[in-house]
């Protein structure tokens, strides 16, 4: 199985020499992109939360790379009686969840813990029933480290969900856009380019590295998403700030002509842009592996 990563905005680049809408994926960027992504697929992953084989429900969960709270929230919603500890190295992120956690009164179920988990050494974070990390692990440093150490964080008989994404969403139907049809599958095979320099672990096989730090891989799941718009525009916006962070990762190593026809789709107050379309289906998915420490 092949995964890819769609997140960019810690590695956002841009080389492009011509003017372009707000082109450079950053923070604020990656926090909007994380916000609309649990929008939009927020029954995908209360549908993989569900699935998780935990037992008995936990009281103590851990969401390791938490980003903006997306795992978060669907793990409040789903064990109604557990505390979350959510970690992550970026402040800004923090602050985000910490405020949706007030707005939703979830504030005392909520902790959060500002950390580099390729750091030496991670501080305390419990002894949770539950750990889980969706599209953070492949950002590890030493990824079997990391899955050492949350063995080892883990409860006896705890369980540890890996949720991993197959690359950036697509969007746009076949032989769009019009001017330059294929432009998504181009831009698309320019950010796996990137992420294969700069992201090595993104598409790994965490079956085989799971068992090999000491868990029993309990279940592996791939769940298939294919939304199409809704009233609100939602999957609209959340195209936008995906092909941010596409051009972000892909300027580069675009033509000039691909480049311009992005911007023309990025360019919120243009004819052509992606906000404009009605023909947009989110097409992706999204895997996890369950895995127990048995010990
Ligand atoms: C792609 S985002 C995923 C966020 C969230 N888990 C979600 O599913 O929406 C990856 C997150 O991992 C965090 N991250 C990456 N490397 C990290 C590290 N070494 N220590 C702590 N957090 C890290 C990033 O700040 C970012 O919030």
């Amino acid at each position: 199985m092949t995964h890819a990563d769609r997140h960019t905005a810690h590695h956002g680049i841009d080389h492009g020499t011509h003017h372009a809408p707000r082109p450079v994926a950053d923070s604020h960027d990656q926090a909007e992109l994380l916000d609309l992504d649990a929008e939009v697929l927020a029954e995908h992953i209360a549908a993989i939360t569900t699935w998780l084989p935990v037992g008995a429900a936990p009281q103590e969960i851990v969401d390791l790379g938490c980003g903006t709270g997306t795992g978060t929230f669907a793990l409040l919603g789903r064990f109604p009686e557990a505390h979350v500890t959510a970690v992550d190295s970026s402040a800004e992120h923090l602050h985000r969840l910490r405020e949706k956690a007030r707005a939703e009164g979830v504030q005392e179920r909520v902790r959060t813990v500002q950390a580099d988990l390729d750091a030496a050494d991670w501080p305390g974070l419990g002894t949770p029933g539950l750990v889980w990390a969706s599209a953070s692990m492949h950002h590890m440093a030493d990824p079997d480290r990391a899955l050492r150490r949350v063995h080892d964080l883990l409860a006896p008989g705890g369980l540890f969900a890996v949720v991993e994404l197959a690359g950036f969403p697509r969007f746009l139907p076949e032989g769009a856009p019009e001017e330059r049809p294929g432009l998504e599958d181009r831009c698309h095979a320019a950010t796996d380019r990137f992420h294969a320099e700069h992201v090595s672990h993104r598409g790994a096989d965490w079956g085989p590295m799971l068992t090999a730090a000491g868990f029993a891989v309990e279940g592996e799941r791939t769940v298939a998403v294919n939304i199409e718009d809704s009233p609100d525009g939602a999957v609209g916006r959340y195209a936008l700030a995906t092909l941010r962070g596409i051009r972000g990762a892909a300027a580069s190593e675009l033509p000039h002509e691909d480049l311009a026809a992005l911007d023309r789709l990025l360019d919120t107050d243009g004819p052509h842009s992606v906000l404009r379309r009605t023909d947009l289906v989110v097409r992706t998915e999204r895997s996890v592996w369950a895995a127990r420490r048995t010990n």
